[in-house]
């Protein structure tokens, strides 16, 4: 009695079974089936953790961020200081502390017409196969004689030649506060290939959110800046401090991650743009 039912019930499941396969190839079969309603859930928006490192924001207008490393020179950093104001652009200073020490003047100036001030450590060493203790010592004597030098500290650092491992960024930002600030726009103006080369270079790179690296220590690099700035203002590009444009920047949905889409810096050899969490590195320059 047992066997049999056990027998029926197999049989039953057996021909039900069946009917579904069969029923499954019609569907399939049946081209203009409407999809499934329960496709591909959307997934929760990305967890909005700060991001500790950028190479480039995702704003949504033409802000771009102009920098600044290696100075500030007793010569070329006034120059260029002078241009700024003339064009009525800020832009951000990654400062050396031994050349902070020699000039704090300068670094005033600079402070009271709203550019921003960057660690750029001590004595420009390579961060990344360096012990703790010599990177926080580079840091922590910058950021002192940043303080002395404008009553504040700096919230934000750029590695030497972009040399810095993800967990170095971790802990820096731990102790110290600061954002890694890299770039996805670089002229190599320290190579001095010549102002209009700089020029021409910077201007082809830059996109929305774009984070331009170049240095106040080579004269080429300041006779690159009426015209770079001259070409870029006519672009439609607005000049902030990096920490404006972190600001102003935004998440990416998902949607905004596709090629459709107001996305900035997807040329080849650009950077992606930075969100939340990232880590994009430049390969190592001599910035
Ligand atoms: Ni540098």
């Amino acid at each position: 009695m047992k066997l049999q039912f056990q027998a029926s019930l197999r049989l039953l499941l057996l021909a039900s079974s069946l009917t579904l396969s069969l029923a499954g190839c019609l569907a399939a079969q049946n081209s203009t089936a409407p999809p499934s309603s329960t496709a591909t859930p959307t997934p929760p928006p990305a967890a909005t953790v700060p991001a500790i490192s950028y190479s480039a924001v995702h704003v949504g207008g033409p802000y771009i961020a102009m920098t600044f490393d290696d100075g500030p020179s007793e010569k070329l950093t006034p120059e260029l200081l002078d241009l700024l104001a003339k064009h009525h652009i800020r832009a951000t200073f990654f400062v050396i502390g031994k050349n902070v020490v020699e000039h704090p003047g300068i670094l005033q100036r600079a402070v009271r017409e709203g550019h921003e001030i960057g660690n750029h450590s001590w004595s420009h060493p390579a961060f990344g196969k360096m012990s703790d203790g010599r990177v926080r010592a580079e840091l922590q004597k910058t950021d002192d004689a940043i303080r002395a030098a404008i009553g504040t500290g700096p919230v934000i650092m750029r590695p030497p030649y972009g040399s810095i491992t993800a967990r170095q960024k971790k802990w820096i930002n731990a102790e110290f506060g600061y954002r890694t600030i890299l770039w996805d726009v670089d002229p190599l103006d320290w190579k001095r290939p010549g102002p209009s080369v700089v020029t021409s270079r910077i201007v082809k790179e830059t996109r929305p959110g774009s984070i331009i690296l170049s240095h106040d220590i080579h004269a080429g690099t300041i006779k690159a800046m009426p015209e770079t700035f001259d070409r870029l203002e006519a672009k439609g590009f607005k000049f902030v401090t990096v920490s404006e444009l972190i600001a102003m920047g935004k998440p990416m949905t998902p949607r905004e991650t596709g090629s459709e889409g107001p996305t900035p810096l997807s040329s080849p050899g650009v950077s992606p743009v930075v969100m939340p969490p990232l880590t994009p590195t430049p390969a190592p320059t001599t910035p």
